[in-house]
């Protein structure tokens, strides 16, 4: 059994405290690889931010169980030596999808997990979160869990519909399970493709999406008020980085994001963690695409995961600062 606290890290209820009273959101960066990580560390730091790293099941299996618990106490200390005296970094689990699954991350040093039970039916899902909620206190690791089904493809999580969060089941699904933060389904999905073009309006040559369930967003808040609001799939697809996909050989279609402006607008609700990882996937790979395109001769991986790892800090970085406002929030 390792304890988070032994490694450094933090739980999400402190800095979720904060960012609902700031009007502000929490980053939830997924990450997979090293570069990754070092970016989100060198992003967090650089603005001194709060952080949440998260993995889901598919990153846990592809990093392996161990890796990770060295990976996170690693994060800290690697702060802490670029010069951050008090990092907060949370080491999340993103879509358990059972209690041995969150029981077994929380034995192993993660600090929070979700368990996603979100696809059940209602009193499963709430039997299932209550069952996390009462494993994970006694160690003090907090618990995410979902209403409503977000659309898209993630890992092992997918769904072929949306089916929006129903405000009228909040209060008694927070109040009996426990849970400390609810992701809920207000039209954000999973992927690089969270929209069809045919959904979409074009507004000068840009295809805009439809806008987000904010009624829905004011009418959870309503119910719960000042309780943490977790939103999903909060990628933007950033066309930058998908054009400098195509143009080096890639080949990705009708790709569409949640707009900046809508994500800015969620955070100064109850909306306190915005999970981003296509964007982060898009910043490395349209690196590692234009880098070789430019460098065939190249075959040392540290020659084109350098500008891999700088693309995806300035997107950390962008939307620590510009999106997302957890700037300059640490605690101490
Ligand atoms: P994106 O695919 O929009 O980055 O969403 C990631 C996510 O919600 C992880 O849980």
């Amino acid at each position: 059994m390792v304890n988070y606290k032994d490694l450094g890290l933090v739980n999400t209820r402190e800095m979720f405290k904060r960012a609902v009273a700031g009007g502000y959101d929490i980053p939830a960066f997924n990450f997979n690889t090293m570069e990754q990580m070092q970016a989100i560390v060198m992003a967090a730091v650089e603005t001194k931010s709060p952080v949440i790293m998260q993995v889901s099941k598919g990153a846990r299996n592809y990093a392996n169980a161990t890796i990770l618990r060295y990976m996170a106490e690693g994060a800290v200390a690697y702060a802490k030596e670029l010069g951050c005296a008090h990092p907060e970094i949370v080491l999340h689990l993103d879509h358990g999808d059972s209690f041995e699954l969150c029981k077994d991350c929380i034995d192993m040093g993660f600090s929070s997990v979700m368990i996603d039970g979100s696809h059940l039916p209602y009193e499963e899902n709430v039997a299932l979160a209550k069952k996390v909620v009462e494993y994970a206190h006694q160690f003090d690791v907090t618990v995410e869990a979902e209403l409503g089904v977000l659309a898209g493809v993630e890992d092992e999580v997918s769904a072929a519909e949306s089916h929006y969060t129903k405000p009228e089941e909040v209060i008694d699904f927070a109040t009996r399970t426990g849970c400390d933060s609810l992701a809920i389904s207000i039209g954000t999905s999973h992927g690089a493709h969270k929209f069809t073009p045919e959904q979409c309006t074009l507004v000068n040559g840009v295809l805009v999406p439809p806008p987000l369930a904010f009624d829905i967003l004011h009418e959870i808040e309503k119910k719960l008020p000042g309780f943490p609001i977790v939103l999903h799939g909060s990628s933007s697809v950033p066309m930058d980085e998908v054009n400098t996909i195509n143009q080096f050989g890639g080949k990705l279609e009708a790709a569409i994001g949640i707009p900046e402006e809508q994500l800015r607008e969620a955070s100064k609700s109850a909306v306190c963690k915005i999970n981003i990882d296509s964007d982060s996937r898009l910043a490395m790979t349209a690196a590692i695409r234009k880098h070789l395109a430019e460098h065939p001769g190249d075959f040392d991986p540290r020659q084109y995961l350098k500008p891999a790892r700088e693309n995806m800090k300035k997107m950390y970085i962008h939307k620590i600062v510009n999106v997302l406002g957890s700037d300059g929030k640490l605690a101490q």
